[in-house]
């Protein structure tokens, strides 16, 4: 009467041991399970999709805004994402709505997309608020010069979006973006998204900081999220 016994305790020790391992992986197998693997990379390695690729989020992506996208996802990119077959033509295949995920899945995936980086370490960089007259200065850069504004939204004075819809809006970057990946993207987008379409610019040290900190100003107010 010893085996039954002593076979019920290993089958409980190896279910035991089991649970762990998937609570160990738990988030990767989410993805597959809810499908992101579809539309996003979450490896380099994987072929070209046509949704943002994801293996760089913990570069990218605040924590917080994140999470509460994956819960409540709205929409970025307002013409779809620009390797959607469709974009050219002005007809993205994705028209939405995005996948919503519950608190505990979204805090799960949040986790694993954090751990996601391609740079080994993203020195912490603060920038100091810019004054009024830099901010103007940097404005005419972002809206003239360099016509950042043909491709994405951003505030007016009056605190309205405005702008071109093909690249990704920027009105809420300050809460969405982490200042250390938009410097990063802003030296070489190349490094991230090598088929991309957003130009190359050179800029100097200092515009490269004062267009960083632009970007990162724009905030949506919270009421309106
Ligand atoms: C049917 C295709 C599809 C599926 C499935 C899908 N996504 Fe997305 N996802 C998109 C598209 C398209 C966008 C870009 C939306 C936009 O910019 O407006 C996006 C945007 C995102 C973003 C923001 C990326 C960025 O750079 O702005 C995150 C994070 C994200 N998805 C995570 C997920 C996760 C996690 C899952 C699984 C629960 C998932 N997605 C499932 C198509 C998909
Ligand atoms: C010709 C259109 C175009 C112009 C002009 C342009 N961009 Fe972009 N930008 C893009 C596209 C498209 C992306 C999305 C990356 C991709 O997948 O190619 C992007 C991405 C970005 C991102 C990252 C946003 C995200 O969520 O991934 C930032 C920040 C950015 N651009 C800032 C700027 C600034 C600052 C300028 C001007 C100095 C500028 N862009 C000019 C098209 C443009």
């Amino acid at each position: 009467m010893e085996t039954p016994k002593k076979i019920f305790l290993i089958g409980l020790f190896f279910l035991t041991a089991g649970g762990w391992c998937i609570g160990a992986e738990a988030s990767p197998a989410l993805v597959q399970e809810k499908q992101c693997d579809t539309c996003h990379r979450f490896s380099k390695n994987d072929a070209i999709k046509s949704a943002p690729d994801l293996f760089f989020s913990g570069d990218k992506f605040q924590k917080e805004w994140l999470e509460n996208f994956l819960k409540r996802p709205g929409t970025i990119r307002l013409a779809g994402p620009t390797r959607d077959p469709g974009f050219l033509k002005g007809k993205p295949q994705y028209t939405g709505p995005h996948p919503a995920l519950n608190s505990k899945e979204a805090r799960q995936i949040t986790d694993h997309l954090m751990s996601l980086k391609t740079l080994k370490d993203l020195a912490p960089l603060e920038l100091p608020e810019l004054s009024k007259g830099a901010r103007v200065r940097v404005k005419i850069l972002f809206e003239r010069d360099y016509s950042c504004i043909a491709c994405h939204q951003s505030y007016n004075l009056a605190r309205q979006p405005r702008g071109g819809i093909s690249g990704p809006s920027l009105i809420d970057a300050g809460r969405r973006l982490r200042t250390e990946w938009v410097y990063q993207w802003l030296k070489n987008p190349k490094q991230f998204v090598p088929q991309g379409r957003m130009p190359l610019y050179a800029f100097d040290e200092e515009t490269l900081r004062k267009m960083t900190q632009y970007i990162m100003s724009h905030k949506k107010e919270p009421e309106n999220k």
